[in-house]
C-alpha cells in the first residue's frame, strides 16, 4: 500500500500521515491440555477486528496478528492476517514484526498461565479428581519491549473490575512501558459494547462517553491514535 500524502488544510489527513503501519493483536489464546481440551478465554476477538479496519479506513495498513476466534473474519485486501492459537505462537510472531510498526495495539487476550506439559493423547476419566500444573505465560508486551521500533506508540488494554479500573490501568501503563492503555470493565468481554477509557502516559485521559457499540469505539480510538497529539504521550 501506498503512503498517504499530508494536506496542512485538513486535520484527518494530517493525522492519516502520522501513522504509517499498524500491527494489531485479537482474540483469546488456546493453552492444550491434551489432544482435545484447552485453557481459553471469552474474548470474541470482535474489538481487535473492528480496530483493524477502524485503522484501515484512516488509511492505515494494517497487520492482524488473530487468535482462534469463532465470529467470521471479513475479506478485507488492506489487512494482514496472521493466525496463532498459543501464546507462544504469538509470542513468535510479534518477535517476528514487532519491529516495523509505529503503532502497535494489543487487543488479544492474552493467557496469563497455562499447562507445564502437554498430556499425550486424550486424558482418560480414571481418577475421582485431577490436577494439572500450570506455569506462567510471560507478559508478551513487557518482554518484547526491547523489540520496539523507537518512537512507536504502543497501546495495551486492562480488563478490569470497576472498582479498580483506574489505578490497575496506571499500574499497568507503567509497569509495560506503554504509550496508552484502554481500561475496560470486565463486562466488555464477548459483550456488544464496551465502555472504554484511554489512559495516556502523559497523564491525559479519554473517553468516548459511556457504554458504546464496539465499532463506534474502535473508530474512535483509531481517530484518537493517529492524531497528532497522541504522538506525544510517550
Ligand atoms: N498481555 C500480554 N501478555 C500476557 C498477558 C497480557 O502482553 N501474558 C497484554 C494484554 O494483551 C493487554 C495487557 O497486557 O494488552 C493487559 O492484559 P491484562 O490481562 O489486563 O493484564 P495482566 O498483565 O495479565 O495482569 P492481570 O491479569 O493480573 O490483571
Amino acid at each position: 500500500m501506498h503512503d498517504i500524502p499530508p494536506q496542512a488544510s485538513n486535520p484527518s489527513s494530517r493525522s492519516l500521515y502520522s501513522v504509517r503501519s499498524a500491527l494489531v493483536t485479537a482474540g483469546p489464546t488456546e493453552e492444550p491440555i491434551d489432544a482435545v481440551r484447552f485453557l481459553g478465554n471469552r474474548s470474541s476477538g470482535r474489538l481487535g477486528l473492528a480496530i483493524a479496519k477502524a485503522l484501515a479506513d484512516r488509511g492505515v495498513p494494517v497487520t492482524l496478528l488473530l487468535g482462534p476466534i469463532r465470529v467470521p473474519v471479513p475479506a478485507d485486501p488492506r489487512v494482514t492476517v496472521l493466525r496463532f492459537r498459543t501464546a507462544a505462537e504469538l509470542e513468535a510472531l510479534l518477535r517476528r514484526h514487532l519491529p516495523q510498526f509505529d503503532l502497535v495495539v494489543m487487543a488479544a487476550a492474552v493467557a496469563d498461565y497455562r499447562p507445564k506439559k502437554l498430556a499425550a493423547g486424550k486424558l482418560r476419566r480414571d481418577a475421582e479428581s485431577l490436577t494439572i500444573e500450570l506455569e506462567g505465560v510471560p507478559d508478551l508486551l513487557a518482554t518484547t519491549r526491547e523489540l520496539r521500533k523507537p518512537g512507536a506508540r504502543v497501546i495495551g488494554f486492562a480488563l478490569e473490575p470497576r472498582e479498580r479500573l483506574e489505578s490497575s490501568a496506571r499500574e499497568k501503563l507503567e509497569r509495560k512501558d506503554l504509550t496508552g492503555i484502554v481500561a475496560n470493565p470486565l463486562e466488555t468481554m464477548d459483550a456488544d459494547g464496551i465502555d472504554g477509557t484511554l489512559f495516556l502516559r502523559d497523564g491525559r485521559v479519554r473517553t468516548p462517553g459511556g457504554v458504546i457499540p464496539k465499532p463506534d469505539f474502535a473508530r474512535w480510538l483509531a481517530a484518537e491514535l493517529t492524531s497528532e497529539y497522541s504522538a506525544t504521550a510517550h
